[in-house]
Order: C-alpha cells, then structure tokens, then sequence
C-alpha cells in the first residue's frame, strides 16, 4: 500500500504519473516531508483541492492541521486569496512559518499555533472553505466550529476519512485503531445524514469527504 492510501498501487501510480511534477518549494517541502515522516497531503488529493480553488469560488480557506505548511503554500498558489490556518505542534508551526516566509506568502497566510478544540471557537471568519485535516478522532469535536465558519454554498472537504479502508470493514481494523475508527464511521454517517450538507464521499488518497454547505 502506498503512502496509506486506500487504492491498488497500480492506480495510485498511474494516477500520480498523470500530475505535472512540482517545483521549487512544494517539491522542497514533499522532498523534506518524506526525509522527516511528515504527514502531508497525498498528490492526488492536493490536486484534487486545487482543483475545488481553481473553480474560482474558494477565496478564503480555513486549514484545520497545519504541519510544515506545504497545503496552505498549495492553496494560495491555486488561487486562494486569504488561507488561516491551526497546528498543534510548535516544531511544524515554527518551519511552516519559515516556509510561509520562503513563499513570500506570510502576507497571505495567518498560522494559529495551538490545539484546534481552543483555537476554533475563537475564530470569527467565514470561509469558502475548510480543509480539516488534523486529528481524525477529533473531526466530530472541530465540526460544529467549522459549520459557524463555513459561508452558505462552502466546502467542507475532510481527509482522511476511510482511514486505509478501516472505516469501510471491520476486517481491516487494527486493535489499537478501534476509536479511531468508530469516530470516523460517525463523523461520515452525521456528514452524509446532516440536512444542511450534501456530502460525497471519495476513494481517493486515504478517503476524502466533499461536503456543500447548503444553508
Ligand atoms: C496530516 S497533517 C497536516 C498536513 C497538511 N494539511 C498538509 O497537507 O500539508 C496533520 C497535522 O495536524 C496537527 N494536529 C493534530 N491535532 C491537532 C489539533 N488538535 N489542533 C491543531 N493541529 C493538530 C498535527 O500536528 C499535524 O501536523
């Protein structure tokens, strides 16, 4: 399996064989991300949230799961005018602000170090999007912050949701995963139950779930 994600290698190839090969400093950043484990977004799902800005309605984007910035970066290069973002840890926060500065993007970036729970409640932008991305078991917990900050007709895109494939079947759940995995099964059936959103959920990368703020 590569990378975790939930599709067969050979499609995973095919599929990033297809994407123009990055330069500068996102192929820095994916070059650095793999030397020191950092968790970054899949190819094939960067291209997939670019692609969402490139539609030209994101202007404005909430991140919730920083690390060393490489989304935020990819964002506002798609066309995003404005991108804030939360991370935990005080390492990653510290070289995404080195990073910001690389970019020439600081201007347009705004990084909130701390924990999303204490973060998001103090927040008062409205987004066109949200990108939650930061601790799966705690996506139900950030949720209703972030269906405050979504604008009507926003995306909330959520990743990591299929967990390699574990959400989908029991048959792949690893012991020490269960919560996990029990509180992902909850955020997608609450996502796809909630009447203020249509939601999709897509196999790509790790699992990814679309959802259209309707009201
Ligand atoms: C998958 S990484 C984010 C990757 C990033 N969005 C990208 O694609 O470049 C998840 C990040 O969320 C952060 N995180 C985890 N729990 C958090 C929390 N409660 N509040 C803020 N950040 C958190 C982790 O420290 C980690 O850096």
């Amino acid at each position: 399996m590569i990378d975790d994600s939930i599709n067969y290698d050979y499609i995973i190839r095919y599929l990033r064989d297809l994407l123009p090969k990055r330069e500068g400093l996102p192929y820095e950043l994916e070059q650095f991300a793999k030397e020191y484990g950092v968790p970054i977004s899949q190819p094939e799902t960067m291209k997939f949230l670019e692609v969402l800005i490139c539609l030209g309605r994101v202007k404005t984007v909430l991140e919730v799961g920083c690390a060393i910035g490489y989304s935020a970066i990819n964002f506002c290069l798609a066309g995003a005018e404005k991108v804030d973002t939360v991370e935990l840890s005080p390492d990653a926060a510290r070289v995404a602000r080195k990073n910001f500065e690389t970019a020439g993007l600081s201007h347009r970036i705004t990084l909130f170090e701390g924990d999303a729970k204490e973060i998001l409640p103090t927040l008062t932008g409205a987004y066109d999007m949200i990108f939650m991305d930061a601790a799966k078991a705690q996506y139900q917990e950030f949720f209703p912050h972030c269906m405050r900050l979504l604008k009507k007709g926003g995306l909330l895109v959520s990743d990591n949701v299929l967990y390699k494939g574990m959400t989908a079947t029991d048959e792949l759940v690893e012991r020490r995963k269960i919560t996990i995995v029990k509180r992902l099964r909850g955020y997608l059936t609450m996502l796809s139950e909630h009447e203020e959103l249509e939601t999709s959920v897509l196999p790509l990368g790790d699992g990814v779930a679309l959802s259209y703020k309707k009201i």
